[in-house]
């Protein structure tokens, strides 16, 4: 009698294995007659919000205080981000590029020193034409730091003689 037991038990055990086996399902990819498109793979619904998606509205301009700390930071994640195509300076003559990846505009042309910060931020968050998004290696804080030190450096192109103060006139006039 007891090894009956044993017996059946075993027998709904393996049972219930099977069931949850072989319980109906769909592989990747697989055709789903009756969808609308006939694809058992369904995207998300209009309006899903993801864990990682940010809900407060992005700032349109630099968030925090322009301070040194922050364009070191810019620099830095320039220099390892965007310099391998920009170049160090911006210029578009970065090391993929004379490896032969398409050549970007030089950061100190004229319509890139107009637009907003935040220009530069989209292009890092979303891509801009066959560069891609850099949204999963760069954080929205590296982004502004980032965009503040690319004007910086467009400064540094663009500085006018009589925009700097007699000290740092003298500085120069100094260098060899
Ligand atoms: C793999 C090379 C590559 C890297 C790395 C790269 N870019 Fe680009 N970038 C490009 C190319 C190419 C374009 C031009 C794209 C086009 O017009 O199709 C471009 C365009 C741009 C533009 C100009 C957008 C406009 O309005 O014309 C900006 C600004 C820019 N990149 C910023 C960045 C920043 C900031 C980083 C670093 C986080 C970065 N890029 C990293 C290749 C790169």
């Amino acid at each position: 009698m007891k090894r009956l037991r044993l017996v059946l038990l075993a027998l709904m055990l393996f049972a219930c294995e099977q069931e949850m086996a072989e319980q109906p399902r769909y592989d990747p990819y697989e055709a789903a007659p009756g969808w609308p498109d006939d694809q058992s793979a369904r995207l998300p619904v209009p309006g899903t919000v993801a864990r990682s998606d940010r809900l407060e509205p992005e700032p349109t301009t630099l968030p925090v205080p322009l301070t040194r700390t922050l364009l070191e930071t810019g620099r830095k994640q320039f220099d390892i981000f965007c310099a391998p195509c920009h170049g160090k300076v911006g210029a578009g003559d970065g090391m993929v590029v004379q490896r032969g990846f398409p050549a970007p505009p030089t950061l100190h042309e004229e319509r890139l020193r107009q637009v907003p910060l935040r220009h530069f931020y989209d292009v890092m968050t979303d891509g801009f034409g066959v560069m891609y998004s850099y949204a999963s290696r760069v954080t929205p804080p590296e982004r502004w730091a980032i965009a503040a030190y690319i004007r910086a450096l467009q400064l540094s192109q663009h500085g006018e003689f009589d925009e700097l103060t007699p000290t740092q006139r003298k500085r120069l006039e100094a260098q060899p």
